[in-house]
């Protein structure tokens, strides 16, 4: 075994027969022994089967295990004789299931062996999505990957094995339509690796494959193409070493510039950037208040709660999901005194990680909750969420558009997503209301921000 980075690899880019394991094999035996030699040969998808079953019962009639396998035997034998390595398609059964599996083969036997995870059309009716994730193997010359023809359209797939370190990635492939050819050096080039695709030519019923195998190195450029309609055995040799180079300008990693804590879909509980961002914006926001003394507060949220009594949805509100509010917040005790004369007033309870929400009594009906200490009602819990007609949310900042930075519990998010009829407002002093507040998936936009009209520019920030 030599432990050099440079070999010289082959596509063998052929028409496999349809349903006839010996037919592909002689035709492979053939094809290799007019072609000079390489270190490491890449076949087509399903190369011991053909492509295009039209039922079950034709796929697995050329199915073979892995153990038992006439294709499998064969490649070895050939692998010992010519001393050589193989990465072909092969049709697999393991048990009652099939798989779109690519080997990996060497002068010892198997070394490796995917599953095609993305199954393209039909193959869904005939195999099963792979079951092997997508592992990376040692050959003498460095790492492998193998991806199978439609999996080429998932960039994850392509940027994990480079990850995990393959060096190149070779690619069975039985490809029908015309873009994966021109989209290899793109995945070559941004994750500096070699790619080899062997695709098939020639028909299948309806199915005509476009040929055209190409060898890609980690600049993007292409080593070898194919033809798109003929046979094609084509050998380049290449350094893997090329591969270890993630470099892209002498201040750029191709891998080390990654910011992946910003590319999940999924805010986390741990997306520190946007906790972090929340956090300094709760302690601003605190540091603005300690500028006002609670009367100023108080004078001001009054007003604001005055103004809001006017506006048309207030007054046309019958059902009104409110606050009890603490002393730094707009206040609403004598608001909620007075209206609840004239409409159903609901106050939220805090119940596990939820708000129950349960109708105002009066004053002395209130106790105090375990959270925050805040004042909670104590009458029946009220369940008709589609009856509420108007919420008021307190908040520790607001921007305009209606984003809500709350003091952290998730409360409020995690309930007013069951009141889709109400229109959903949020008040606040003019200090808190900032251009911009950041907010995740997670957070609930409200309709509508009020607040006192006498912003001072200055306290914006
Ligand atoms: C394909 O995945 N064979 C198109």
């Amino acid at each position: 075994m030599t432990n050099s980075s440079t070999l010289r690899i082959g596509l063998l880019q052929f028409a496999p027969k349809l349903g006839d394991i010996r037919a592909n094999t002689d035709k492979i035996e053939n094809l290799l022994e007019e072609s000079q030699p390489a270190n490491l040969w890449v076949l087509p998808e399903l190369a011991s089967s053909g492509y295009n079953f039209s039922s079950l019962a034709e796929a697995e009639a050329t199915s073979e295990p892995l153990n038992q396998s006439k294709y499998i035997d064969f490649l070895i034998s050939k692998a010992q004789t010519l001393d050589t390595w193989f990465i072909s398609g092969f049709n697999e059964r393991e048990n009652h299931r099939l798989y779109n599996s690519s080997v990996l083969i060497g002068p010892k036997g198997i070394m490796g062996i995917y599953r095609k995870i993305h199954l393209f059309n039909r193959e869904k009716l005939f195999f099963h999505p792979g079951n092997k994730g997508l592992p990376v193997f040692d050959t003498p010359y460095g790492k492998t990957g193998m991806l199978i023809c439609f999996d080429w359209m998932f960039p994850e797939v392509w940027r994990l094995m480079a990850l995990k370190g393959a060096q190149i990635i070779c690619h069975p492939s039985n490809l029908v339509l015309p873009f994966c050819q021109t989209a290899i050096p793109g995945y070559a080039l941004t994750n500096k690796i070699f790619v080899a695709t062997t695709n098939r030519v020639g028909k299948e019923g309806d199915l005509e494959f476009t040929g055209q195998s190409v060898l890609v190195n980690p600049r993007g450029e292409y080593l070898l193409k194919g033809s798109r309609k003929n046979e094609d055995v084509m050998t380049v040799k290449i350094d893997l070493a090329e591969a270890n180079d993630k470099q892209v300008t002498p201040l750029n990693h191709a891998f080390d510039d990654r910011h992946e804590e910003i590319y999940s879909l999924h805010e986390k509980p741990g997306d520190t950037s946007l906790m972090n961002e929340k956090k300094n914006l709760r302690r601003e926001i605190k540091e603005l208040k300690q500028q006002y003394t609670p009367d100023q507060l108080k004078e001001t949220g009054i007003n604001v709660m005055n103004e809001f009594e006017k506006h048309p949805r207030f007054i046309s509100a019958k059902t009104i999901f409110l606050y009890w509010s603490l002393p730094d917040e707009v206040p609403t005790h004598e608001f909620i005194e007075k209206w609840s004369k004239e409409k159903k007033i609901l106050l939220p309870r805090v119940v596990g990680d939820h708000l129950e929400l349960r109708e105002y009594a009066s004053i002395e009906s209130l106790e105090t909750g375990t959270s925050y200490g805040i004042q909670e009602p104590t009458g029946p819990v009220f369940t008709d969420f589609e009856n509420v007609d108007l919420v008021v949310t307190p908040g520790l900042a607001f921007s305009a558009q209606g984003a809500r930075l709350g003091r952290g519990g998730g409360y409020y998010d995690r309930t007013l997503p069951f009141l889709s009829n109400a229109y959903k407002v949020g008040v606040g002093f003019s200090f808190q209301i900032l251009k911009y507040v950041p907010y995740g998936e997670l957070d609930i936009m409200l309709d509508e921000v009020v607040s006192n009209s006498d912003i001072q520019p200055e306290r914006l920030i």
